[in-house]
């Protein structure tokens, strides 16, 4: 059990919290979608209300220690201004730890908030160079790691800082570790891991840990071709990684023999070019012919995984089933969203991209959580240490 910012004292002490404010923005640098600076709230309103002196640092996109006006975190100051109903002072300093960081720190007051510059505007911080972590440490008296979903980096200010001062979690990152262990470890069962998205590798080392602890392993969206291709079927001009065949066979021997049941879609919907507005067809999935592509779930699959989740009491889904953001093969996604909504037990959105799919479509609050990291999700499920996690005090 890691300590939290309530077992310690962080009354009149200088507070740095690393949140991961990498949120989407249009052309305009316009947030379009503030889920992780929302749920950054309560941590920062606890530390404001025990008078502490709150130092904020994310990093934004991947500039890639180039400074970056697109990737400037001025936006992120001005909403939180505005959720917070008072001034978060954006330290517009593109060496995030300068003179002018610092001379702003110095003149803080109990209560007030400041946001550092975009981390990644700093090579040092995705190298976890000590002396940037340094730099980030000699600001502060406490270190709090509220960033769940940057949780699996090891960079400066995801790890190297807690070497310099006390590290402990913030209330999101807290939230989001209690719930995922939660389902994963002490379920109401049934069980049902949905796993979707384009990639098998990121997934295959999830699918290993799962089989030992979920009753069913929902496999959808792109990554299923590569399991059809395995069990034999032609799956054309369909994603499929080559090189993963043969452990998505053993994969699917390993779940046979443990007892673990692994829905594969029996229909999809092909095209024959990777586009929206094309012909397309949904067909039995060995009838898919060698310039065919499959872009979503047929209905019988839709209805043998709804099937499925209306079951289970437990669900987490990670990885959309279609290409849903081309609104003809979007409906494989929305009806698994749809029947997640309508399930009584405890769902939980990993992130990500169907973390998006489903604020889209509008079916955010029906779910228990939806999840503010979609990588550190992963790296969950695959029932691997946090690095973030990991360098925080233990009670
Ligand atoms: C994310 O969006 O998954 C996190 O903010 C981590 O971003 P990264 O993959 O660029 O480290």
């Amino acid at each position: 059990m890691k300590k939290s910012i309530e077992d310690i004292s962080v009354n009149g002490k200088r507070v740095i919290v690393r949140c991961d404010f990498n949120v989407p923005m249009d052309e305009e640098n316009n947030i379009t979608e503030d889920m992780r600076i929302v749920s950054a709230i309560p941590t920062i309103k606890y530390l404001i209300d025990h008078q502490s002196k709150v130092i904020l640092m994310s990093h934004l996109g991947r500039p890639k220690g180039n400074v970056e006006p697109r990737f400037s975190l001025a936006p992120v100051a001005k909403r939180l201004s505005e959720l917070l109903g008072k001034e978060v002072y954006f330290s517009d300093d593109d060496t995030v730890v300068g003179d002018k960081t610092r001379k702003a720190v110095e003149g803080m007051k109990a209560g007030d908030v400041i946001l550092l510059q975009n981390l990644r505007f700093r090579k040092e911080e995705t190298k976890n160079e000590p002396s940037f972590s340094k730099e980030l440490a000699s600001l502060a008296d406490i270190y709090v790691n509220d960033a769940f979903g940057s949780s699996h980096r090891v960079h400066c200010s995801t790890f190297g800082i807690a070497d310099y001062i006390p590290a402990v979690s913030g209330f999101l990152l807290k939230k989001e570790l209690d719930i995922l262990e939660s389902a994963l470890e002490n379920p109401e069962r049934p069980l049902t891991v949905i796993l979707g998205g384009a990639k098998v590798g990121d997934k295959i080392s999830a699918i290993e840990n799962l089989i030992n602890k979920a009753d069913t392993i929902i496999i959808g969206g792109g990554m299923a071709y590569t399991f059809l291709n395995a069990k034999g079927f032609n799956t054309g001009q369909s994603l499929v990684e080559e090189d993963k065949i043969d452990f998505a066979r053993s994969l699917l021997q390993q779940a046979k023999e443990k007892g673990v049941k692994v829905l594969l879609p029996i229909d999809v919907c092909v095209t024959k070019e990777f586009k929206n507005d094309t012909e397309f067809k949904c067909i039995k999935v060995d009838k898919i012919q060698d310039d065919e592509m499959g872009m979503d779930m047929g209905e019988e699959t839709i209805k043998l995984f709804t099937d499925e989740i209306a079951r289970s009491r437990t669900i987490i889904w990670n990885g959309p089933m279609g290409v849903f953001e081309m609104p003809n093969f979007a409906k494989g996604t929305r009806e698994i969203a749809r029947a997640l909504t309508e399930n009584a037990g405890v769902t939980i959105i990993g992130g990500g991209d169907s973390g998006a799919a489903v604020q889209q479509m509008g079916f955010a609050e029906k779910m228990t959580h939806i999840s503010t990291g979609g990588g550190a999700t992963l790296e969950f499920l695959k029932g691997k240490d946090l690095p973030g996690v990991a360098i925080l005090e233990d009670m």
